[in-house]
Formats: C-alpha cells, structure tokens, sequence
C-alpha cells in the first residue's frame, strides 16, 4: 500500500476515502491490511452482480484468450453481436437494435446525436437536477450541482431546461407536483423551443446525481403521450437506473412506458468500461452510417464479453428480484428509522436505488462519516448535498442489509 497515493494523481479527482483496495467481493472490498469494508456504493452504481462475481470473471478471462479487440469498422465481432441479442431479449418491443460505446456520456451524446439526425431538429429538453455527464454536450445537459460546469462555461447551446417532479423538494404531495411540472414543460415549449424544434425529452425515470427522486408514473405517461403528440423523442438515461437496480430491469417498466432510445452504462459490464443506446430498427435506420462511432465502442471483446456475463447472472441468479426484495427490506429499515430521528426528512427509492434525504446537509455528512468509521461506504447526493445515497450490489443478502442499517442506527444516534 503506498504511503503517499495522491502524489502522481491528478487532484482533479475527489475521494471519499484513501482507502486502497486490492480485492473485492461480492459487496465487499479488502486492503492490503485484510480490513473489510461494505461496499453500498458499488462504485456508483457499477457493480451490480457484486465485486469480482466469478461467472464475469471466467467470461472475461476467456474472452481475453481468444480475442482482446476488433474493430467494429473493420470486422464484427461475435461478442458484440451475442450481447445485442442479449439486450434484445430484455427490452421491450420495438427496442430491438443497440449501439456500443465505452462511458455513460458517451451513449448520452450518441442519443442526442441520434434524436437529432432522426428528426431533423435540433433542441433537447432536460430536468433539473439531472446528471447526463461530463462532455460537453452531456455538461450542457447537467444540472445537479454547479461543480459539473464550474468556469467551462459557456457550453453547447439547444439544451432547455424543465423542472423535474421531486415532490419533497416543492414540499408537495406527487399529484401537485406532477401537474405543476407539466404546466411548466408546456409553458418551455410555448416559451422557449416549440416542439417543431425539439428533438428528444432526456429524462432519467429516477433522478440519481441529483438526489434519487423516482419520477411519478403519471409524469412519465404523460411525457410519453406529450412526446407523441408532438413528434419529440422520448430518451430514458438509464445509466445509473438499468440492469436490474430498481427492482425491475429497467426504470421505465415501473411506469409501464417505452421510451423511443434507452441509454445504459455503468452496471452494464460489472466494472469493465461499456456503454450504449437501444432503439426501434425504424429509428436507427435514419442515423446515416459512418456519422457516429469510435475506435472501442462495439469492438472492446472482453467489456462485450463481461456485458454478456452480466446479463447471464442477473438473470440465472434472480437479482433483479432480489433487488425488488432487499430494496422493500431496505426501505422498511429506514422508515422505522425516519420515526425515531426527525433530521430525516424524506426516505424514497425503488429496488436498491434508496434515499435517505435529511433536512440539512451537515447531518447527512455526520451520519455518512460515522457509517465510513464503521467500514460502511456510503454516497450522498443531491444539489444540496442532503441526501445519503443506498446503491448496493444487487447479490446483497438481508441479512447484510440488516447489518448495514445496524450501523447507519448508530451513526444516525451519535449524529443526533
Ligand atoms: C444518469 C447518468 N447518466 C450519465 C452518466 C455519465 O456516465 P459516465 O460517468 O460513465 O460518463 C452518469 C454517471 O454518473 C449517470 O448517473
């Protein structure tokens, strides 16, 4: 373990500790030293089937003795073709037809640059709090704290912004709140870009960065039928929402809608770099070959290969229930709790994607540190920085559930 691990790192980088892990296991990461830590960050949202799950790493270890890379321009690899069909088994009707890139902000780029190209016009509309990521289209797109744009500004034009239906936020029940961002979403479109200019709504169906706020299902039906109506595309960030995390496979079903183009990355590929969007056959075909691409995206064969694992053991291994399951347990744990300590203003979230939002953001730094002295990792999140994030592994057991909330009790007490 070096003594001085920041001194060759850019210190662009925040850490929440100076811990140096050198395993990991299913939620939890070890150092060199043998201490334990429980990992309920997943590195935000990453991964899902758990540190190291062994069917990931065979698929990888195979996948790098046969075929490291080829180039999606210049050959196809099978990998790439088995996850697509992979994808296309999860998704629903008409998404049939992916495209493969390396990060998140990249397949957000690729779905703007597709909305655009497939409807001619120009104009995304975005909600507040929102984060897409830190290119700078994505930057553009990103509104969930300041710090993502500080001193780059001015940045690409054509993004507008709505407020996003966070009921605790107004102070409103999700009925109030669902109307008063439609009423103002369709004063932006007679205000500020008329639907003859907008290409794509960009929503994330739970808000993460910004605070994980689950968007109403009535604001996302009426989203879609908006969208409908006006001929705008419906784009659903489920970067850090997909692959199981809500409880359902992806985000959207909790609303029983499909968007138009479904953007995924993080807990795609358990930890390799992958990314991509999902579309109708119908809508991919008017992007015009040769406009979109990269040197990676389709041709990285082990972060393909590792997709693919992923999605084998999600499935073989029940974790989206499991999800379902532990996040209800996790949420029961935390209402108890939300009874006995008043600084907990709100408690919400679907599957093993859960805030605890406290009434200041100082608590919620108390409570984060006293769980960090205990070896439990944990976020937070959210403009304010209010919010303690729950995001972890899908394979967690209840009784590490349980194990967790013991301590977050505890930090919670000494915090008070
Ligand atoms: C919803 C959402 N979209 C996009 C991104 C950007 O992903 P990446 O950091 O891989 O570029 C993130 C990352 O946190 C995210 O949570």
């Amino acid at each position: 373990m070096s003594e001085f691990p920041l001194e060759h790192l850019s210190p662009v980088w925040t850490h929440l500790t100076q811990i140096q892990p050198v395993r990991g296991e299913g939620i939890y990461l070890y150092d060199a030293d043998g201490n334990r830590y429980m990992d309920f960050t997943s590195g935000i949202g990453v991964t899902n089937t758990g540190h190291a799950h062994p069917k990931v790493v065979r698929a990888i270890q195979q996948q790098a003795e046969k075929l490291i890379f080829g180039q999606m321009n210049i050959v196809i690899p099978p990998p790439a073709v088995a996850l697509a069909e992979g994808l296309n088994r999860v998704t629903p009707d008409p998404i049939d037809t992916f495209f493969f890139s390396n990060s998140g902000a990249e397949a957000v780029e690729a779905s703007v640059k597709l909305a655009r190209q497939a409807t001619g016009k120009r104009n995304i509309i975005v909600f507040r709090g929102s984060f897409h990521g830190r290119t700078a289209q994505t930057m553009a797109m990103t509104t969930s704290k300041y710090i993502y744009r500080h001193h780059y500004q001015p940045l690409p034009a054509g993004v507008f912004v709505a407020p996003y239906p966070y009921a605790y936020f107004y102070g409103w029940d999700e009925e109030t709140t669902t109307a008063f961002c439609l009423k103002q979403l369709d004063y932006l479109l007679h205000g500020q870009t008329p639907p003859d200019e907008t290409a794509a709504f960009v929503i994330e169906p739970v808000l993460g960065e910004g605070g994980y706020v689950p968007a109403p299902a009535g604001f996302l039906r009426a989203l879609r039928q908006i969208a409908d109506e006006h001929g705008i595309l419906l784009v659903a960030d489920e970067v850090q929402s997909g692959f199981g995390r809500t409880g359902k496979f992806w985000a959207f079903e909790h609303a029983g809608i499909v968007p138009d183009i479904v953007v995924m990355a993080k807990g795609m590929g358990s930890g390799m770099p992958i990314s991509g969007i999902g579309a109708s056959r119908a809508l991919m075909e008017k992007w015009e070959p040769g406009t979109h691409g990269g040197t990676y995206g389709g041709g990285a064969a082990v972060s393909l290969a590792a997709a693919v694992a992923t999605l084998d053991v999600l499935q073989s291994e029940g974790l989206v229930e499991n999800a379902a399951a532990r996040g209800e347990q996790l949420l029961a744990g935390l209402r108890a709790l939300q009874g006995q300590y008043p600084a907990i203003g709100d408690v919400r979230g679907r599957g093993l994607m859960v805030a605890t939002e406290f009434k200041d953001a100082a608590t919620a730094k108390a409570v984060q540190k006293g769980c960090l002295e205990e070896n439990l990792l944990l976020l937070t999140c959210g403009t304010y920085g209010t919010v303690i994030r729950w995001i972890p592994p899908l394979v967690v057991r209840a009784e590490e559930i349980d194990a967790a909330l013991a301590i977050f009790s505890r930090a919670l007490a000494k915090a008070a």
